[in-house]
């Protein structure tokens, strides 16, 4: 049987969290698969690093562009990161030059997802992105394999880690920002630039591709109201938990007969419900179905193994020949919805 061959560029958290992976289950993985996943060439901007892996046997290439061009790969592995810049270009590269894509890339994809599954689609490839929203936990396969009989009527949860580690120690511990961010760090928690988790950009990232799963909409990032954590004070926290609440940074998008409601901010939920209960880097996403009715997905929403696990699964699926379209249906057939500002029920 032919090897499955990868060209992975990022080898930060995530990267050598596959890389390991990739070593250690090799048989697994061809058991289940029916073929050997074989990693061709690596990409990073410091060949010198000590990442913590054996990298013997894989192609160096410094520039991921030169990587995803290499005809010797069948999937190139975006983990670099960033909204523009090279995974853009790299993945826009690979796309052109008949790969398929699997990344953890969410700013990516809210941004330019729309265009890039268009690229995709024109050229017979697809691109999937499991990693990219709520870390292990796999809720893309869930939305568009395991719910694919339901009309989705609403999503919502925490899905970002770094905000709800930041917030639940806080309230454990009485530590403040500056230790926590270096506790994330050392987790593998944060984005290139940390902003970007407690601004909620990070997680209405994650919320726009979810809805557009949902609801087959184009990912609308901008049509999101965003709220961060920045503002959140010791205090808040513990006059919240006075009153048997705790506070978490929310996301909920649904439809509504103006159009699409986003909302990505701070909510107080009871201090003994399954949120509230929500302990250091876990992610819930609850996801609600006419059919299905209510369904609850909970773990790991960050961090080298759960995020690793994710790509994986996206690997796993191309060497099966699985190939659902990026956003569960044709990237041409999604809608455009008005975002709605209009109160919850
Ligand atoms: P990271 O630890 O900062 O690693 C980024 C990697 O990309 C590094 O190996 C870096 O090279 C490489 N890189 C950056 N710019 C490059 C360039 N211009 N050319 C070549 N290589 C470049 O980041 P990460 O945490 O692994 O995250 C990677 C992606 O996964 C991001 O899209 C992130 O949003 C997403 N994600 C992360 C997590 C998580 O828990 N960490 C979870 C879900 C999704 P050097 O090592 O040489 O600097
Ligand atoms: N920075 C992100 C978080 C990584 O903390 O949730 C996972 O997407």
């Amino acid at each position: 049987t032919q090897a499955l061959r990868l060209g992975i560029a990022g080898l930060g958290t995530v990267g050598v969290g596959v890389v390991k992976i990739i070593r250690r289950q090799a048989e697994l993985l061809e058991l289940r698969t029916g073929r050997p996943l074989q990693i061709v060439a690596v990409s990073a901007r410091d060949q010198g690093k000590d990442r913590g892996v054996n990298l013997s046997g894989y192609e160096w290439e410094t520039d991921p562009v030169a990587l995803a061009r290499r005809d010797d790969i069948d999937v190139f592995v975006e983990l670099m990161g960033g909204e523009n810049g090279p995974a853009k270009a790299a993945v826009e590269t690979a796309l052109a030059t008949g790969k398929d894509v699997v990344t953890a890339n969410k700013a990516l994809l809210a941004i330019h997802g729309q265009a890039l599954a268009e690229q995709a689609e024109a050229a017979g490839r697809v691109i999937r992105f499991e990693a990219a929203v709520a870390g292990g936990i796999p809720v893309i396969k869930a939305l568009t394999e395991g719910l694919a009989g339901n009309e989705i009527t609403r999503v919502m949860g925490v899905m970002n880690g770094t905000c709800n580690y930041i917030l639940t120690r806080m309230q454990s511990e009485g530590l403040g920002y500056n230790a926590l961010f270096e506790e994330c760090a050392q987790l593998g928690y944060l984005e290139a630039d940390p902003n970007l988790d407690v601004g909620g950009i990070d997680a209405a990232h994650k919320l726009a591709l979810l809805a557009a799963i949902a609801f087959g909409t184009k990912p609308n990032f901008k049509g999101i109201e965003i709220e961060g954590i920045e503002h959140i004070s010791l205090d808040d926290i513990h006059q919240a938990a006075d009153m048997g609440y705790r506070i978490k940074l929310l996301g909920v998008a649904q439809r509504s007969a103006r159009g699409l409601v986003q909302r990505m901010q701070p909510c107080l939920v009871p201090s003994d419900s399954p949120l509230g209960q929500l302990e250091g880097g876990t992610n819930m996403v609850v996801i609600e179905g006419d059919a299905v009715e209510q369904i609850v997905l909970r773990g790991p929403g960050a961090g080298e193994g759960p995020t690793a696990s994710a790509v994986l699964g996206d690997i796993c699926d191309l060497a099966r020949g699985l190939r659902i379209p990026t956003f569960g249906q044709p990237a041409t057939t999604l809608k455009k919805l008005p975002a709605a500002r209009v109160g919850l029920p």
